[in-house]
């Protein structure tokens, strides 16, 4: 006979429920989240209400999430649970370009773009070039890399929060680096802006005390046959929370500053009035 239910031997008896998991690592997930899921109601010796609670919370979270609103990312996201994972599976070693989270906005696919395009289809914000190169660990450069860009408007929304105020596939966009591994394109400079939060996780960060605000930042996934992709953003270096992201991806290589550029002749030549910003973005992709 099973061993039955005790406060003592809980996680035991429970872990050993799974057992018989044929897939050995879902027997071993399964088994492990078992095992620090008692632990933590034994910790905090979880009330009867405070369960309840928990489960309207993640409840409320599923209704609040849709085809462009992803509130079981957010709430991984604050928890520094998306980060986390994701630093586990890039750890690249220092030689190539760090990653950070992929974030709840990449809901659509970017429209595909030519090299020199705008891609701030609202003409709202500071002007900016955006620039940069795709090379190999050894600097080789990878001719077709794809780079695919997302950012939030000068507002501080992205267009699928805004379907009736921004055009859609505002301000995203994927780009074909050229046999050089070099692309650029037109943009605007990114703004701070905080996560949604008028959902339950808004609600968790209000009663703890936190703010909802992430630094201004471009989201870039690059990638190029043969190598690993990477999932990233740069940082603009004179943002207000570089220190306090609310879901922690900063990290210290990603942060670029964005400076002004005076040039009415290069600005001509780009489309861009003048002066101008620029912001660099080199990407350095290690070998699959
Ligand atoms: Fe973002």
């Amino acid at each position: 006979m099973h061993e039955l239910f005790s406060e003592e031997r809980s996680a035991d008896v429970v872990a050993a429920s799974f057992a018989g998991t044929p897939d050995p690592r879902l027997r071993q997930v399964v088994t492990s989240l078992v095992r620090h899921l008692h632990a933590f109601v034994k910790d905090v010796e979880l009330t009867e209400e405070e369960w309840a609670a928990a489960i309207d919370f993640l409840t409320r979270t599923g209704h609040t999430s849709d085809a462009v609103r992803q509130e079981f990312v957010l709430l991984s996201d604050v928890l520094g649970v998306s980060m986390l994972v994701e630093t586990i599976n890039h750890r690249s070693g220092g030689t190539g370009t760090e990653s950070t989270v992929l974030g709840p906005f990449h809901q659509v696919e970017s429209p595909e773009r030519q090299l020199g395009d705008d891609i701030a289809l609202d003409g709202k914000g500071a002007p900016c070039l955006v620039s940069g190169r795709v090379t190999g660990p050894d600097g080789e450069p990878l001719a077709g890399a794809t780079v695919d860009v997302w950012q939030a408007n000068a507002d501080g929304f992205y267009d699928v929060q805004q379907p009736d105020v921004q055009p859609p596939g505002n301000l995203r966009g994927l780009f074909t680096a050229d046999d050089d591994g070099r692309f650029w394109f037109r943009s605007v400079v990114p703004r701070w802006y905080p996560i949604p939060d008028d959902g339950p996780v808004g609600q968790l960060l209000a009663a703890t005390g936190r703010h909802p605000n992430r630094p201004a930042h471009l989201h870039v996934i690059a990638a190029a046959p043969g190598y690993r992709p990477v999932t990233t953003h740069v940082f603009v270096a004179d943002s207000p929370y570089l220190d306090s992201d609310a879901v922690f991806g900063v990290k210290e290589s990603l942060v670029r500053d964005v400076p002004e550029v005076d040039d009415a002749e290069r600005a001509a030549a780009l489309g861009l009035p003048n002066p101008f910003r620029t912001l660099t973005v080199d990407v350095t992709l290690l070998r699959a």
